[in-house]
Order: structure tokens, then C-alpha cells, then sequence
């Protein structure tokens, strides 16, 4: 496709970005953050309002500010910011904001959700900055890098008590990959029978997802009912985010988390000048290295669970993210490459699904579970460009991923995630449409990589 096709689409994703930009009050605040869909996600969502930040960095730094301004605004005095933060106006979505007990622990009286979302926070802050002009710019970085390095102490203080370098997640929803095949065997460790009846009741009666979404689309109900159990159990246990890590049934080490985390430090690093966050990010590197299975020439997460290190060997496209973060060189970077460019595993007609086509677990429309997605997508790219730079294969793969992305958003507007391959149209629309972040990293992508300006 030509650049005056995606010039043309990134005047559609301009228009769709501005149109879902909500200003919200709560109690004496004031906040604008776009929302990830009016069809259904009415709230602001942690990772998501990251990448509407490096979208609206382009077309406008001040909104980008704004984003990012709202999103710290619901942050808790130990740091966590949640990975949804309610908009006490909005009743629509479920969980609603009644179904975390967390309430007490917001500084601004401001109802989030208690657990987090991939750490892309400093990424997002340090592009905006960077299309800031020099005053704006130290006045943004003055304001938001305190409730960064807090964020970041945070999860360096209470998310790896193994010292591993990696981070634990404690909720499928907290890897941003809600149902990917990743999560099935912890989540059957969870029996259903062993679910309380409120958590079950309050599941059949408010779950939304299902009546506003196709059921065949979406993750089946006894997965829901124990992300609703951890939810609960977590309320029980007030939060105490040691307690839970100690003793959750699930709590795994997660590959694009931690990517995501090493990658932030980077970031972090450069913002504030502080060497720490480039210890933390090697830290992090070096435990992704030892998740790294040579035989499937994959790099795993780790079910961590009550003293557990039991390696998951799903083939997703979390294994590639590493790359995002310079942790692949050699024969992992050929191992890495010759699985990615496989066209029967991931490298259909529109790359990169989220599930290995040849996965038992493969679901061509089922969310994380076959469907390409522009986030994990983004990721890639800004990963194999960064690899290309020593690596010509991953340089032109690089090039390859960014113009299949850029072309299959152009082509088929702004959903929330697309269709890899199959009987139907590559790239055709699933999930809910005029998707934010779908907008936001077009215009990332674009302006980055792809336009002469
Ligand atoms: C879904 C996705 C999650 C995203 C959210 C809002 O829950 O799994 O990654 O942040 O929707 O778009």
C-alpha cells in the first residue's frame, strides 16, 4: 500500500482517537483520557492510555499529556496503578467498581482496579516528552517521573520476591492477554466447584462482555468465574500484595509483562539519569535468558505458584516480545526468527497471530487465542527494528510486520484486534469497533517509522 493510503487512514485513526476522549470528574479532578471503546470499555485502562499517549504525541503532545495525567491520578500510596480506573459516572462495564475493594488505598479518592497492567508507563512518558518543547517538557517530566519511580518501586518491591530479575503477575487480566492458552493449566489448578455461590451468582447475573460481545468470541464462563474468584480472594486478603504473591494460586512470571518491564527501565533509565532502573533492566534480562527453552527454541513464562518454577511451553507470541527489550542475540535471535517468519506457525497473511497456528489451542476469532492484535504487533516491530540493527533478518522482517500492520488497520479500520488468516477475509473485524488504541498505534507506528517527516 502506498504512504498516501496511510497517510489518508491516519486522519481516520486522528479522528477516532479525539472522538473517544472523555473528560471525567472526581471529586475536586478534573480528568481527559480517551476511553479504549464506547461500544464497551467505558473506563480508562492502564496499558491501552499508554498508547494513546504515543499516538496522541503526534497530533496532539498536550492531550497526550492529559492521558497520562489521568491515568497516575488513581494511583494507590504504594505505588500500584491499576489496570482499570473507574469513571464513577460510567455503570455499563463489568467488574464494576464495587467489585474490587480497593477504595481505601487511592490517594485521590479515585476507584482503580487492584491489579496492574504491562509496565509501559515510562515508555509512553519518555516519547511523549519527547514531542514536547523544552519548557513543556521539564514541566511534564517534574510532574509525572514521581509517580513513575514510585510505580516502578512498587513492582520491583513486592513482585519478585525470588529475586529472579522477573516480575510476578497475579491475574490473567494483569498480562494484558486475558485469555491467551498461556494462563489454562494454572487456571485449572482453580476448581470451579471450590468458587464461592456470591462469585458465581454475581458472574451470571452482571458478566456484559458476552451480551455486548459474540459468547464465541469471548473466554468461556468458567474461566470467568475464576478470574472473578482471584478478584474476590484478593478483596479478602485486603490487598496485601505479599500475602497474595506468597499464596495465590496463580502467580506466574509472564514473558511480555517482564519484557514490557525491562524495556520501561530502559526508559526510566534515560528519563532520570538514574543507573538503578539500567540495574533493574539488566536484572530482567538476565531472568528472561533463563526461561529460554533451547530444544522448542522458545522463551517461556514460569508458573511461580507457592514455590513452584514450572515453565509454561505454550506457543505464543509472548515468546518473541524479549526481543523488544535486546534480550536475544545469536542462536536464540535464529531460533526466535525462524519460528516468527514460519508461515504455518506465525507468519500468515496478516502476521502476527497471537497463538502458533499449528497450536492445539489455536482459536481463529477467540480473544488472545489466535487473533492479531496491535499491541503485541507494535511490540514486535519496535523490537525486530531494534534487532535489525545488528541483524538484517530481523531488519527486514521489521519492515515486513510494520507494513502488513500498518495496511491491515488501513484496510479494515479500527477494531480491537483482527483476523490472522482463515475461510473469511484476512484482517477482517473482530471485537468491538472505533478501538482506541488500535487508532493511537497506527498514528505511533506511522509517524515513527513510516512517514518522511
Ligand atoms: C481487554 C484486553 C486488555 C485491554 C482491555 C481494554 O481486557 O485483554 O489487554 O487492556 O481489553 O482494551
Amino acid at each position: 500500500m502506498s504512504l498516501g493510503t496511510w497517510r489518508a487512514a491516519a486522519e481516520r485513526a486522528e479522528s477516532v482517537l479525539r472522538s473517544n476522549i472523555v473528560e471525567v470528574t472526581v471529586g475536586d479532578k478534573r480528568l481527559r483520557h480517551a476511553i479504549p471503546s464506547p461500544a464497551f470499555y467505558v473506563h480508562q485502562w492502564f496499558w491501552d492510555s499508554c498508547c494513546h499517549a504515543m499516538g496522541l504525541a503526534h497530533i496532539g503532545p498536550e492531550d497526550a499529556v492529559d492521558e497520562l495525567r489521568s491515568l497516575v491520578a488513581g494511583q494507590w500510596r504504594n505505588g500500584q496503578i491499576g489496570a482499570i480506573t473507574y469513571n464513577p459516572a460510567e455503570y455499563s462495564y463489568y467488574p464494576k467498581a464495587e467489585c474490587w475493594d480497593t477504595a481505601e488505598f487511592s490517594a485521590a479518592g479515585i476507584v482503580a482496579a487492584g491489579i496492574a497492567q504491562p509496565p509501559l508507563l515510562a515508555i509512553s512518558v519518555e516519547r511523549v516528552a519527547a514531542q514536547l518543547d523544552v519548557v513543556q517538557r521539564e514541566a511534564f517530566l517534574a510532574e509525572i517521573l514521581p509517580s513513575v519511580v514510585s510505580y516502578h518501586e512498587y513492582l520491583r518491591r513486592h513482585r519478585d520476591p525470588e529475586e529472579s530479575g522477573l516480575l510476578t503477575m497475579i491475574h490473567p487480566w494483569e498480562s494484558g492477554c486475558d485469555n491467551s492458552p498461556r494462563w489454562d493449566r494454572s487456571l485449572a489448578t482453580i476448581s470451579v466447584d471450590d468458587v464461592p455461590t456470591q462469585v458465581i451468582e454475581d458472574v451470571d447475573k452482571n458478566r456484559s462482555d458476552t451480551v455486548t460481545g459474540k459468547t464465541s468470541h469471548r473466554p468461556n464462563q468458567d474461566d470467568y468465574y475464576r478470574y472473578m474468584y482471584l478478584v474476590h480472594l484478593y478483596n479478602e486478603l485486603h490487598w496485601d500484595v505479599d500475602t497474595i504473591v506468597a499464596t495465590s494460586p496463580f502467580a506466574i512470571k509472564d514473558i511480555l509483562f517482564n519484557s514490557a518491564w525491562v524495556r520501561a527501565n530502559e526508559s526510566l533509565a534515560r528519563l532520570t539519569n538514574d543507573a538503578v532502573y539500567e540495574e533493574w533492566a539488566e536484572q530482567g534480562r538476565a531472568g528472561l535468558h533463563k526461561t529460554w527453552d533451547a530444544e522448542r527454541r522458545q522463551f517461556c513464562d514460569v508458573d511461580v505458584s507457592n514455590g513452584k518454577w514450572e515453565p509454561i511451553h505454550e506457543s505464543t507470541i509472548a515468546m518473541f516480545t524479549p526481543l523488544w527489550c535486546a534480550a536475544a542475540e545469536g542462536e536464540v535471535l535464529d531460533g526466535l526468527l525462524a519460528r516468527l517468519s514460519d508461515p504455518e506457525e506465525f507468519w500468515p497473511e496478516c502476521p502476527v497471530p497471537t497463538t502458533g497456528l499449528n497450536s492445539s489451542k489455536f482459536d481463529l476469532l477467540r480473544y488472545w487465542r489466535g487473533p492479531t492484535w496491535p499491541i503485541t504487533n507494535t511490540i514486535l516491530i519496535e523490537g525486530l527494528l531494534r534487532t535489525g540493527e545488528t541483524s538484517e533478518r530481523a531488519r527486514l522482517l521489521g519492515n515486513q510486520l510494520l507494513a502488513s500492520t500498518l495496511d491491515m488497520i488501513a484496510d479494515h479500520g479500527f477494531s480491537e484486534y483482527y483476523q490472522p488468516t482463515g475461510t473469511s477475509e484476512a484482517g477482517a473485524l473482530l471485537g468491538f469497533g472505533r478501538f482506541s488504541w488500535s487508532a493511537a498505534l497506527f498514528l505511533h507506528l506511522f509517524h515513527s517509522f513510516a512517514s518522511e517527516n
